[in-house]
């Protein structure tokens, strides 16, 4: 219909939007309940060490103290890892990291439980720590678990050394990326409420709330009916509450159980730092064999990765990072190994791209070596490699459709202006000094460095540079994770015509609920406005995993479709009772009903040729027929060998290119970005505003991870614990960015879409440490790129041209 309303493809202000900017959003730590009690977390001092005593007897004379958990209460099993059996809810002998849980103290407010918990005395025979993956490696290779390694992933495809030998060039590289905390706007918390009959129900801040439930009757030993998770609004994930909240709140049932009231936890912010997950840090070595035209016909690879105190999710992480480190090119020869260790700092876990943007720096910081040793252009180099419909991944899987890994680069460096620009254009330009003076080198703008930062001082104090990063990411939770890869969603209609959706995965701050509307709306036919999102809840929908690896609107997309399907022949009975047609002639869009080839002029018969959406959900309550039904989605089977490797590692990949343009201050050292173009294949955008936020805060993240974010830690000890001393960009800080949005349609994606969340962020620190090389002409292999290591690089690039010049 000419004036249906579009329902995807159309940009909209999301339906959460306003209630958060008037402040309005009732987020966890906003709800009340009645005789509601608090819980402090009593945590480990210690890195690493045996539990000796655990002493509360001066919580019991504060007034308002009400409860020590300890492991020994805990109902059911005092265990809570996710993929592996290696961590207690509760420690009991040994600890781990300085911030393991060993107890909770509850008071009737925040600040006795608190109070409380610091007078809970612990001894502990204390053991050396290990702090780096360096050192877990070097230990003995029992010392921190049954093994130090936490997990191995590998990926054997032709013949390494065969690959090798056919190159003219070898080139070796190694790169090191550190761990970023998620800095969340809002931190971790929970609240648990205790029922009849034992039954909990918990809201928290969380990205899985199947997750927590199992968790929670796993520790309760309780059935799953028993345990109800409603997601409150949730400010932020980032990956950091996937696992973290089946942590609290497991923690806080037991006391909630225990002391029959309503017990909330919530992490303040320094807590919140040194007890929860970050991105794992890498450390990662390259070997790379090409032809001299530019042909990769070999990559060794290995990776090394810094688990923390417990496995938690560095498995999805590890083999994600493994499947992914080849990058997105046509390589016979490959040789991946992924190890992540063990130590004595908090458990690493998901953040956006699970291993993805560490890979990513390690194969385009690589593609941009290998161009430098050739002397080619860094784009020509990538587009000489990259797949193509009809190629092969480094795994071996086929990719028939929805590639557009080439349309990536070419856009971006279209809209960068990239070979337009003296500097991006000559091959082995890496080094070439360009002043920050106002001529623009052709790249359509972007130049915004303020003239009173010294644009018209020596003309050398600023240094330019642009650098490009491509990736690929699988959709979803792949091989791997395959028997998780399930989603459903329920579209139900009321008799007023108005509709409302569940589904399992979560609105955490990307969007969801505005695309998960439109898509309802989409596949009945309504307008958006119609259709009421719900607040996820464990009761509405059944266990869809968790609401990770950017699975959103490609599960719950088709799940509503499956719904849909279930929906439309009833509704097309309905209309047909009243339409006097076939049903099958019964045509659902713009809201309304109508007769398929009806046109305007009406039935011979002066019967109706149309029925509005309202007059068509009465119709279908006064007819007895069934207004609701639950769809299901789940990710076709996937032919992969763990062995190897090899196979169909996801059933499908994002693609995305950055460019990103620096300038550098040679006088302070540091790193402005001034422009980023973001070209990503999403195969078809549902709510392209939606996608440029997503892009934007990808790439602010990634300008943060790349150039400011510096994680310290001393002894286990997070020192970087709050925004004061860990920089997370500010706006001031942070680029222009130009979103290009790629539709290269994925035929199993609902009407073609694919995920977006984590590729935003996958590319950007990679295109900006090539950036950066390349304006100092000396190859930045690590980040943070804080400003003493540009001045420390720039001294080195000084010897090294006097030594040479
Ligand atoms: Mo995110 S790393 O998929 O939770």
């Amino acid at each position: 219909m000419p004036n249906s309303p579009q329902t995807i493809g159309e940009s909209r202000l999301r339906i959460d939007a306003p209630a958060k900017c008037t402040g309005d959003t009732r987020f966890l730590d906003d709800l009340r309940f009645e005789g509601l009690a608090w819980a402090a977390p009593v945590v480990s001092s210690t890195p690493f060490g045996r539990i000796l005593a655990v002493d509360g007897a001066h919580c019991e004379s504060l007034p308002g103290f009400l409860d020590l958990v300890l492991a020994r209460h805990v109902p059911g099993e005092n265990q809570v890892g996710v993929i592996c059996n290696d961590q207690p809810l509760l420690a009991q002998e040994t600890v781990r990291y300085v911030g393991d849980t060993i107890a909770l103290a509850v008071a009737a407010d925040e600040a006795t439980a608190r109070r409380a918990a610091e007078l809970v005395q612990i001894k502990y025979e204390e053991f050396d720590p290990v702090l780096s993956i360096e050192q877990s490696r070097a230990a003995r290779s029992d010392y921190l678990h049954a093994s130090n390694v936490a997990c191995r992933h590998r990926l054997r495809r032709g013949e390494i050394a065969k690959g090798l030998r056919l190159a003219d060039l070898v080139v070796e590289a190694e790169f090191r990326t550190p761990c970023q905390e998620h800095f969340y706007l809002e931190g971790q918390g929970c609240v648990v409420l205790p029922g009849e009959d034992g039954a909990l129900t918990i809201h928290g801040s969380l990205q899985c709330p199947f997750y927590v439930q199992k968790a929670v009757a796993r520790a309760m030993g309780l059935p799953f009916a028993a345990v109800r998770v409603i997601q409150a609004p949730t400010g932020g994930g980032f990956g950091g509450k996937e696992d973290l909240p089946s942590e609290l709140c497991a923690r806080a049932a037991v006391a909630a159980a225990r002391i029959g009231r309503p017990v909330k936890l919530v992490y303040r912010r320094r807590e919140d730092v040194q007890l929860t997950s970050k991105r794992h840090p890498f450390l990662m070595s390259y070997r790379v064999g090409v032809t001299r035209d530019g042909r990769l016909t070999a990559a060794e690879i290995r990776l090394d990765h810094g688990a923390g105190a417990y496995a938690t999710l560095s498995s999805v992480v590890s083999y994600r990072a493994a499947v992914q480190a080849a990058g997105p090119y046509v390589i016979p020869n490959v040789k991946v190994d992924s190890t992540s260790w063990y130590t004595n700092l908090p458990p690493n876990g998901a953040f956006r791209g699970f291993g993805s943007p560490q890979a990513t720096f390690g194969h385009e910081r690589m593609m941009d070596h290998v161009a430098e040793e050739l002397g080619m252009d860094p784009l020509e180099l990538r587009l000489r490699n990259v797949l193509r419909p009809g190629d092969r991944t480094p795994t071996g899987q086929l990719l028939e459709h929805s590639v557009g890994a080439e349309r990536c680069l070419k856009e971006a460096a279209r809209a960068a202006g990239w070979g337009l620009s003296a500097e991006g254009a000559q091959s082995g330009s890496s080094g070439k000094r360009v002043t920050a003076s106002r001529s623009k080198g052709g790249t359509g703008g972007g130049s915004s460095v303020p003239a009173a930062e010294g644009a018209e001082e020596t003309g050398r104090r600023y240094l330019r540079g642009r650098g490009l990063a491509l990736c690929h990411y699988g959709n979803c939770l792949g091989a791997a994770g395959w028997f998780l890869d399930g989603a459903g969603a329920r579209i139900r209609i009321h008799r007023d015509g108005s509709i409302s959706a569940a589904f399992g995965l979560v609105e955490m701050g990307q969007g969801a609920l505005t695309a998960v509307a439109q898509m309802a709306a989409k596949a009945l036919g309504v307008s958006t406005e119609r259709v009421l999102v719900e607040p996820t809840d464990t009761q509405q929908v059944p266990d869809s995993g968790p609401a990770v690896a950017s699975r959103n609107v490609v599960m719950t997309g088709n799940a509503l479709r499956d719904a849909a399907d279930k929906l439309i022949p009833v509704i097309q009975a309905a209309a047909a009772e009243l339409l006097e047609c076939a049903p099958g002639d019964v045509e659902l869009a713009g809201d309304r009903a109508c007769v398929r080839g009806g046109g305007e002029a009406g039935s011979p018969d002066g019967g109706a040729v149309s029925l509005s959406f309202e007059e068509l959900a009465e119709h279908l309550f006064l007819s007895n027929r069934p207004m609701a039904a639950l769809g299901w989605w789940h990710v076709p089977p996937l032919s992969y060998d763990a062995k190897s490797g090899l196979g169909e590692a996801y059933f499908s990949y994002s693609y995305a290119a950055h460019m990103a343009e620096v300038s550098v201050d040679t006088l302070t050292g540091r790193v402005r970005v001034e422009r980023i173009w973001a070209a990503h294949d999403v195969g078809r955008a549902i709510n392209p505003a939606g996608i440029e936020g997503q892009v934007e805060g990808g790439t602010a993240q990634g300008v943060g991870w790349a150039l400011s974010e510096n994680y310290l830690e001393e002894g286990g000890r997070v020192i970087t614990n709050n925004f004061s001393t860990y920089l997370v960009p500010t706006t001031t800080d942070l680029p222009e960015v130009e979103t290009i949005q790629v539709e290269e349609p994925e035929p199993l994606g609902p009407w073609g879409a694919k995920g977006i969340g984590e590729p935003a962020i996958i590319p950007t620190a990679a295109a900006v440490a090539n950036a950066v090389s390349r304006a100092l002409g000396v190859q930045v292999d690590h980040i943070p790129i804080l400003p003493e290591e540009v001045l420390n690089l720039l001294e080195t690039a000084a010897s090294t041209e006097s030594r040479t010049g």
